[in-house]
């Protein structure tokens, strides 16, 4: 046995301790949070209502102690609005500490890091880490968009990191996506699934390629109705009525983008689309990217398709039926594929992405549940269609819509 083969198995092993206590005597863990952000404190509260004992850890002392108010602020809410008694709120607050250097980390069980979204500085911490945590310690990035595999390159032990993707505001969000890299340990995913499951998340697997599953399969739903918009088929006002009214989502597609913020939303856009080799169906737009520009960032800055003025007039919809109806059709059409496609492409189980799409971004539905009711060949003739009328990469078909006849 090689001193890697070696090294490998005594990890498992004691990997395999730390589940056992965790499953079967129901021992609460020690979790590290590094980054006190918009995740990081989210993510401890999580952990800590779950009874585990949390360290959060920032380097920006002001940072943590804006996150500490934050959440006891949350708890008093909680507590009187009755979802929570006083004595669980100072109780879960009580599972926090709060500290200024990963050095406080020696005893945990897991690590879940949430910090500047920059693959060198994740990398440089994670490596750091290694030197503090035990040997069995999960390490564990939140990282929205770079690729696990690369963080994972630089430690020595690459089978213990594990992508765990939560979704904004954590507290609230059922779906956290498990993404392991190329190199993670089969039994470091399932612990970690079975760790996050145990919080009362809905958790996901996905191969580790860009956007993962949800941020993957949903940019249609902005990108083909700015497409629909820029083209002049029709205003905000109507292509947003047309997806609640036709095609059942909560919100249409720019209030959402003015309520994520555009900051956010074009950013994960253009990353997407670099990481896909600039794929014509990732392509941001112009009408985004000048609001950005503008720094008409959405409902956070008052203005962004939308105006927030106090006595702004907001656009009316054309209500106009079949206009609406094939408005969602084409948006849904988009949708369906992308999901069709990363299912063709393995990038999760079919259980998995209908999970995704449901809880990740509350969509009305399974999108291929929607595809099998709608049939794949209808939807690869809808793409067809656009296809030949545009000529463009971005509306190609995949094979698994040709090949199926159920998703
Ligand atoms: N905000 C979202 O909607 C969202 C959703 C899912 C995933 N994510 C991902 O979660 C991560 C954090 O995002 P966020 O929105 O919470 O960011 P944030 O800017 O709100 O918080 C980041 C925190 O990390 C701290 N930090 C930065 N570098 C550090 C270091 N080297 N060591 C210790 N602390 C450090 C900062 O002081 C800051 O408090 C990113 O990778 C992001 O892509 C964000």
């Amino acid at each position: 046995m090689t001193q890697t083969a070696r090294n490998v198995a005594s990890f498992q092993k004691a990997l395999f301790f730390v589940y056992i206590c965790f499953l079967i005597l129901n021992v609460y863990m020690n979790i590290g949070i590094i980054g006190s952000g918009t995740m990081g404190a989210g993510i401890a509260q999580v952990a800590a209502t779950h009874g585990n004992q949390v360290i959060v850890v920032d380097s920006n002392q002001t940072a943590l102690q804006k996150a500490e108010a934050g959440l006891l602020v949350t708890l008093e809410k909680l507590s009187a609005k009755g979802k929570l008694s006083a004595e669980r709120a100072a109780q879960i607050a009580g599972n926090i500490s709060w500290n200024g250097s990963p050095d406080s980390l020696s005893d945990a069980d897991l690590v879940i890091e949430a910090i500047v979204e920059n693959l060198e500085v994740k990398q440089q911490l994670f490596a750091n880490l290694e030197g503090i945590v035990r040997e069995s310690c999960i390490l564990a990035s939140n990282t929205s968009s770079l690729s696990i595999t690369s963080i994972a390159s630089v430690c020595r032990k690459p089978e213990r990191v594990v992508g765990l993707h939560f979704f904004n505001p954590a507290a609230l969000m059922e779906l956290v996506e498990i993404v392991p890299a190329l190199q993670t340990n089969a039994a470091v995913t399932d612990t970690a699934r079975e760790i996050i499951d145990s919080w009362n998340k809905k958790t996901v697997v996905a191969k580790d390629t860009p956007g993962f599953i949800v941020n993957r399969i949903a940019r249609p739903f902005y990108s083909e109705s700015i497409r629909l918009y820029e083209e002049g088929i029709a205003d905000i006002a109507t292509i947003d009525y047309a997806l609640r009214t036709y095609g059942g989502f909560k919100m249409g597609a720019f209030e959402l983008m003015d309520l994520i913020g555009h900051d956010v939303n074009y950013t994960v856009n253009e990353t997407v689309c670099r990481s896909f080799y600039y794929d014509q169906k990732y392509t941001p737009s112009f009408a985004q990217k000048r609001l950005v520009e503008a720094r008409w960032h959405g409902r956070k800055s008052g203005r962004g398709f939308y105006n927030y003025a106090e006595n702004a007039v907001q656009p009316a919809a054309n209500t106009d039926e079949a206009l609406c109806r094939s408005i969602a059709e084409r948006v849904i059409v988009m949708l369906i594929h992308e999901a069709a496609h990363a299912l063709y492409l393995n990038i999760a189980s079919r259980g998995d992405i209908e999970l995704a799409m449901t809880k990740g971004v509350n969509y009305p539905k399974g999108l291929l549940q929607w595809g099998n009711e709608w049939g794949t060949a209808k939807v690869a003739a809808k793409l067809d269609e656009l296809y030949e009328w545009y000529h463009e990469d971005r509306y190609r078909c995949s094979p698994l819509l040709r090949k199926a006849e159920l998703l």
